[in-house]
């Protein structure tokens, strides 16, 4: 996809010949009003706007977009009313995830629009500037009729007396949001093209781009190693596992931060074998690798004062011949033991391979983040993803994901669930018996491969990851490409308070 070119206006936004000029609106107590910054264009409008636009329905609710022919009132086209949501706070304050929401569905309903102004950036730049690419976003590789493109160009009124350098504040804002829509990509491409091999090359291509090293374990490098999680769950495909390593480094890294990401690229449930109903939807299985894989790159083309190592395991879980069954016991990359009694609890074979070895850079955090548990979506919902780990760290990981508009709940790791995965002949069994906290049990799995001591915090994102429903906000249908922002902005605090 070709993303809209994004720029800032110095000239009076508001006299632009622009297709399309954006405004924000609010849902008030006292019903629709223009968000801060739009008197000019309601003076143009002699002041009838508001009254113009609730004719048409406008109640300025979020991921209301309304459009009124401009007939001559400002030079722009039509004018486009996005609307916020209710304000919080007595000033007509918005947050900056209503500003991004504001901007992503007035992104969607503008495709096929060459040029567009938009006011929504005298609120928030960078919300505006990312909510527009992040809304903009549409994956239409595999139509033969790719319909209409993205909007073309916005241009964003600046701010009067704005803080900080607003050149860079795009910048930021289109590098986070071009490394979140990599993510998407990456879960929205089809398990037939999207396999370890041809995922390891992406990731391959991607790191070269961003001058990260990357280092591919193939099936023999995994035999040689001992990875005997990944080989496991592996197995049962012709389409054999992968470990990835990427590695950025700035020369003054003030922290180490090691990264993994679950990259089951298709996940049937093996031998046990999951129900056909939205068995498709497996083939998100792996946006904790996509989201990864985008951040350690992220982190390169935004040169964080860090270094930043993700570790990705790639596998096809398939039942076959050579499938691993339940009742197998795998020894995994380390020693410990794991006797399988379910095969559809493979994300956690996988992870724990891979976090033992993330272990062995001598990181001074652990960010490690899957499609996990199904348990997550009944627990925190579709949008909401949850966070475990050392209480500390989690719960940094969990506010910071708030703070991004990703959403985040802490969870615990109660202790007496740790005894349910307790196994009758190895270490360690894959699944409890039973069905209850089933996110946190499999929290507490991945707690016994991360030593000791090691900040960490794991995040439950099954839900989350995949949008099954209607695009809203900036947020299309499929992959969502999370929590990618929510993993740049712990690196970005972790850069600036160790
Ligand atoms: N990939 C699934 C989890 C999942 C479920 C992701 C729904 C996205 C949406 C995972 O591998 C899985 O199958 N988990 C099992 C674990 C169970 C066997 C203990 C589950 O959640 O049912
Ligand atoms: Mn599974
Ligand atoms: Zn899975």
């Amino acid at each position: 996809m070709t993303a809209p070119t994004l720029a800032i206006t110095d000239s009076d936004p508001i006299g632009a010949s622009a297709d399309a000029l954006i405004i924000g609106t609010l849902a008030g107590p006292d019903g629709l009003t223009l968000a801060p910054g739009s008197a000019e264009v309601d003076s143009a409008f002699g002041g009838g706007l508001v009254d113009l636009l609730a004719a048409v329905g406008a109640k300025g609710k979020a991921d209301e977009v309304v459009k009124i022919p401009a007939r001559g009132a400002v030079p722009a086209t039509v004018v486009v009313a996005t609307g916020l949501g209710s304000s919080s706070g007595p000033e007509e304050q918005v947050t900056a995830e209503q500003v991004r929401r504001a901007a992503g569905a007035a992104a969607r309903a503008l495709a096929g629009t060459g040029h567009a102004v938009s006011l929504l950036s005298l609120l928030d730049l960078g919300a505006a500037a990312q909510g527009t690419l992040l809304g903009a976003y549409r994956f239409t590789r595999y139509r033969t009729e790719p319909g209409d493109g993205p909007v073309g160009r916005v241009e964003f009124a600046l701010p009067p007396g704005v803080e900080g350098d607003p050149q860079a504040t795009l910048k930021a804002a289109t590098a986070i949001a071009s490394a979140v829509n990599t993510a998407r990509d990456l879960v929205n491409t089809p398990p037939n093209d999207l396999f370890p091999e041809s995922f390891a090359e992406r990731a391959a291509d991607l790191a070269k781009e961003a001058g990260v090293d990357i280092e591919v374990l193939d099936e023999k490098g995994l035999r040689k190693g001992g990875y005997g999680g990944i080989l496991g769950v592996g197995g049962g495909s012709t389409r054999g596992p992968r470990l990835l390593r990427l590695r950025y480094a700035h020369p003054r890294a003030v922290k180490k931060v090691a990264l993994v990401g679950k990259g089951i690229t298709f996940d049937s449930g093996g031998i046990s074998l999951k129900p056909p109903a939205d068995m498709d939807q497996m083939t998100s299985d792996m946006s904790g690798a996509a989201a990864v894989v985008a951040s350690v790159v992220l982190a390169a083309r935004l040169r964080y004062p860090l270094e930043v190592i993700a570790h990705v395991p790639l596998a096809e879980n398939l039942p076959s011949g050579t499938a691993y069954r339940p009742g197998d016991v795998l020894t995994m990359y380390g020693g410990k033991t794991v006797e399988v009694l379910n095969t559809d609890a493979e994300g956690r074979l996988v992870l724990a391979d891979a976090i033992t070895r993330a272990a062995e850079d001598d990181p001074d955090y652990l960010i490690e983040t899957s499609t996990l548990t199904g348990a997550q979506v009944v627990a925190l919902g579709k949008r909401t993803p949850g966070v475990m780990g050392e209480d500390e760290f989690r719960d940094r990981v969990a506010e910071i994901a708030r703070a991004t508009g990703e959403g985040g709940w802490a969870m615990p790791l109660p202790e007496e669930l740790r005894g349910d995965l307790d196994s009758k002949l190895a270490d360690l069994a894959n699944v409890t018996g039973h069905r209850w906290g089933g996110m946190l049990s499999a929290g507490h799995f991945l707690r016994e491969f991360v030593k000791d001591g090691l900040p960490w915090a794991h995040i439950d994102i099954a839900g989350p990851a995949f949008n099954d429903k209607g695009p809203w906000g900036y947020t299309p249908k499929g992959g969502t490409g999370l929590p990618v922002r929510t993993i740049a902005a712990v690196l970005a605090d972790i850069a600036e308070h160790g």
